[in-house]
C-alpha cells in the first residue's frame, strides 16, 4: 500500500512530545489537538484506501469558498499550493498614535502543501494558524513542520508594487519566477487567527512582465496574523509581524 510521505513524516510527529518539537514556542493549544485529531483520523482513512485513491492529482485543487469574492481564476489551472511562513514588514514615521504603520513588504519561505490541497483540503486549511507561531528552520532546504513539508520557493519584494514568488531552489528544482501585481483584496474573514494585531488580508496577485513559466495568478488565502497595530504609539521605525498563509498557484 502507498502512503504519501508527508503522511508518515505525520505519522513520526504525532508520536513525538509536541513540546520538544515546537521548542517551546507552542503551547499545546485546541488547534493543534484538532489538527492532530483530524490527522490521525486521515492517516486512518489512507490505511484503509487503495493507492489510486491517494494521488496528487492538481485538477482537484481548488480555493476556499471563502476566495470566491476574489476574481476567479476561470480557465486557469491550479499549478501549485505552498504554505507561506515569514514576516510582514512595516515601518512608522514616529512613535506616536497619530502615524500610522506603512506596509513595505513580505519576506516568507514557501513549503509546498500541493499535494495536501489536492487530496486534504481541511486539514490543509488549519497549517496557517499552527504554522504562523513555529520558527522557520535555520537550515536553508530543511523541511517545515509539523508535516515535513519540503521547501519550495521564497516570496519577497522585488521592488514595492511587485510580490515575486521564485520557485527555483536547488539545481534540480527549477519551478520558475512569478513576479506579480496585486488586483484585488478582501479582508480575512472573521473565522481567521487573528495573532496579535489581526490576520492580513486575502489577495488576487496577477502575474506581469518577468514572470518565468506559466504561472498567471497567485492567491494569498488562509491568512495567520500578520497586520500591524492600528497606530504606530510605541512601535519601532521599522517592525516585523510573523504570519503565515496559503498561496495558490495558477496558470
Ligand atoms: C523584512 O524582515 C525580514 C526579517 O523577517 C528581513 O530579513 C527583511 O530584510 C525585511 N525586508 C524588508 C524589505 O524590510
Ligand atoms: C510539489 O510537490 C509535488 C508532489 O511531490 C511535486 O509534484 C511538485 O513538483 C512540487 N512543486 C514544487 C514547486 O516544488
Ligand atoms: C517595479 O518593478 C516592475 C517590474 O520590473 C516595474 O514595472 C515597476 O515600474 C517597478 N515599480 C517601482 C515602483 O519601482
Amino acid at each position: 500500500m502507498y502512503i504519501l510521505p508527508w503522511v508518515l513524516s505525520l505519522v513520526a510527529v504525532s508520536s513525538a512530545a509536541p513540546t520538544n518539537f515546537f521548542d517551546d514556542a507552542y503551547d499545546f493549544s485546541e488547534e493543534l489537538l484538532g489538527y492532530y485529531s483530524k490527522v490521525s483520523q486521515k492517516i486512518n482513512q489512507i490505511r484503509h484506501t487503495e493507492a489510486s485513491a491517494v494521488q496528487c492529482d492538481t485538477s482537484k485543487i481548488s480555493l476556499p469558498s471563502y476566495a470566491s469574492s476574489l476574481p476567479s481564476p476561470t480557465g486557469l489551472s491550479p499549478l501549485y499550493v505552498g504554505l507561506g511562513r515569514g514576516t510582514q514588514n512595516y515601518t512608522c514615521a514616529d512613535s506616536t498614535s497619530s502615524s500610522t504603520p506603512t506596509a513595505i513588504g513580505a519576506v516568507a519561505n514557501l513549503y509546498n502543501t500541493t499535494c495536501l490541497a489536492a487530496n486534504y483540503p481541511e486539514v490543509l486549511e488549519m497549517l496557517p494558524t499552527i504554522a504562523y507561531k513555529i520558527a522557520i528552520p535555520t537550515t536553508e532546504y530543511a523541511t517545515f513542520p509539523p508535516a515535513n513539508l519540503e521547501l519550495m520557493g521564497h516570496h519577497f519584494f522585488y521592488n514595492s508594487t511587485t510580490p515575486e514568488f521564485n520557485l527555483d531552489t536547488t539545481t534540480e528544482k527549477q519551478y520558475g519566477i512569478a513576479m506579480t501585481n496585486k488586483i484585488d483584496t478582501i479582508d480575512a474573514p472573521s473565522s481567521a487567527t487573528e495573532g496579535q494585531y489581526g490576520a492580513v488580508s486575502w489577495l488576487y496577485l496577477k502575474a506581469v512582465s518577468g514572470t518565468v513559466g506559466k504561472y498567471k495568478a497567485v492567491y494569498r488565502v488562509d491568512t495567520a496574523s500578520g497586520s500591524p497595530p492600528t497606530t504606530c504609539k510605541g512601535m519601532e521605525s521599522s517592525f516585523e509581524i510573523q504570519y503565515a498563509a496559503l498561496y495558490y498557484f495558477y496558470g
